[in-house]
C-alpha cells in the first residue's frame, strides 16, 4: 500500500457523490465500470520477469485469476458501441488468500494528472449543455485538460473485448532479489488467433454484442493475452497518469493469460484495487493511482450495501 502524504483535499465520498450526481445513481452496480463479464482465467509466467521482481505470480508458476470485462460508464445498461473506453480487470489469486490487481483500459493515457481534475472534467461533461465539439474546444484551451483533449479526439472504442489494447497507464516499480528497482508500466496485448478473428458484427443491433462476442470467441477455446512490461529509461516521468512513455522503449513480454470460461458469479464482488501489489512489486506515487484506491473502496462499500 502507499506510503505516500495524503496531499489530495477531494475525498473519496465526495468524488463518488458528484459520479452519482452527474451520471445516476444505481445502487447495486460499480460507481464506474458498471456493466461488465466476470471469466475465470490462468496466467503463464515465462521467467522473463526474472531479472526485474520477485512476485512470485510473474516469475515460473502458472497462476488462477478472475477477469472481468467493462465498459467505462456509470450506466449499467449502456448502448455498447457509445462507450469509448473499455476495462480489463486481472485478480491474480495468490498461496495464502492473497491477490494482486491490474486494472487496465484501452487508452495508454489517463485523461488528468490528478482526481481533482478528473471530477472538474466529468463536471464539465455531464453538467454543460453545450455541444460536444464545443466543449472539446474547452479542454483544447486549459493546458490541464490538454491531454484529455488529445484522447477524446482520437479514441476509437474497441470492437471485441478479446481483441482490445489494454494499460496499466500508471507506473509500479519491479524489485528483484538485489533490491534493485526498475519502473514499469504494464500492458495486455491480445493475441488474436485466427480461429477467433472473426469481426463482430453485431455491434449496432444488439445492445450485449461484446459479451455475446467475447462467449462466442470461447467456443473455440481460450482467449488469450500477453503480459507485457514496458521498462522506463531515466527522465521518463513516472507519477503523472497523462504521460506516454516513447514508443522507442523496450517492451519484454513476461507471460500469458488464458481466459478459460465464464464465471457464475460475474466478478460481482470483486473489488480491483490497482494498489494492492505483493513483495516485488510497488506503486508509484502516481496520485491518481492512490485516489483509485479510496473511491474503489468507497463504491465497493455503496453497491454491497445495497445488495
Ligand atoms: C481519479 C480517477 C478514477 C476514479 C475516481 C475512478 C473510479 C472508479 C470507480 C468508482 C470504479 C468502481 C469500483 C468498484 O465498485 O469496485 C472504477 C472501476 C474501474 N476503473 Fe476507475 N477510476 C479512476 C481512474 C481509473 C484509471 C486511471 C483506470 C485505468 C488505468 C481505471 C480503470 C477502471 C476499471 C478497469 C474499472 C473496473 C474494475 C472492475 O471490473 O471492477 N480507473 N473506477
Amino acid at each position: 500500500m502507499s506510503n505516500v502524504p495524503n496531499r489530495c483535499p477531494l475525498t473519496a465520498v465526495e468524488a463518488i457523490d458528484t459520479i452519482e450526481k452527474l451520471a445516476g445513481l444505481f445502487p447495486a452496480y460499480r460507481r464506474a465500470h458498471a456493466k461488465g463479464i466476470g471469466f475465470d482465467a490462468k496466467f503463464s509466467p515465462n521467467g522473463c520477469a526474472a531479472p526485474y521482481t520477485t512476485a512470485s505470480h510473474l516469475l515460473h508458476q502458472d497462476t488462477s485469476a478472475i477477469v472481468r470485462f467493462s465498459h467505462s460508464t456509470s450506466n449499467p445498461n449502456p448502448t455498447e458501441q457509445l462507450v469509448s473506453v473499455k476495462g480489463m480487470a486481472v485478480q491474480f489469486q495468490l498461496p495464502e488468500g492473497k491477490v494482486t490487481n491490474l486494472t487496465m483500459v484501452t487508452i495508454p493515457v489517463f485523461i488528468t494528472k490528478t482526481p481533482e481534475e478528473f471530477i472538474q472534467l466529468l463536471q464539465l461533461f455531464t453538467s454543460d449543455k453545450r455541444l460536444f465539439s464545443q466543449k472539446l474546444s474547452t479542454l483544447k484551451n486549459n493546458p490541464n485538460f490538454h491531454a484529455a483533449f488529445t484522447i477524446l479526439k482520437n479514441i476509437i472504442p474497441p470492437k471485441s473485448f478479446g481483441t482490445g489494447h489494454y494499460y496499466s497507464i500508471h507506473a509500479y516499480y519491479l524489485i528483484n532479489d538485489q533490491k534493485q528497482q526498475q519502473a514499469v508500466k504494464f500492458e495486455w496485448e491480445p493475441i488474436v488467433e485466427s480461429k477467433n478473428q472473426t469481426e463482430n458484427t453485431s455491434l449496432f443491433t444488439n445492445r450485449n454484442a461484446l459479451e455475446d462476442d467475447l462467449l462466442n470467441r470461447l467456443k473455440d477455446g481460450p482467449v488469450r493475452f500477453k503480459l507485457l512490461i514496458q521498462l522506463a529509461q531515466p527522465g521518463d516521468s513516472i507519477d503523472d497518469s497523462t504521460q506516454k512513455w516513447p514508443d522507442t522503449r523496450e517492451k519484454i513480454c513476461i507471460g500469458t493469460l488464458s481466459i478459460l470460461g465464464r464465471r457464475a458469479d460475474n466478478a460481482e464482488s470483486q473489488v480491483f484495487d490497482p494498489t494492492i501489489v505483493p513483495d516485488g512489486i510497488l506503486c508509484s506515487d502516481d496520485p491518481v493511482l492512490h485516489f483509485r484506491a479510496k473511491a474503489y473502496a468507497e463504491s465497493a462499500k455503496r453497491r454491497q450495501n445495497s445488495l
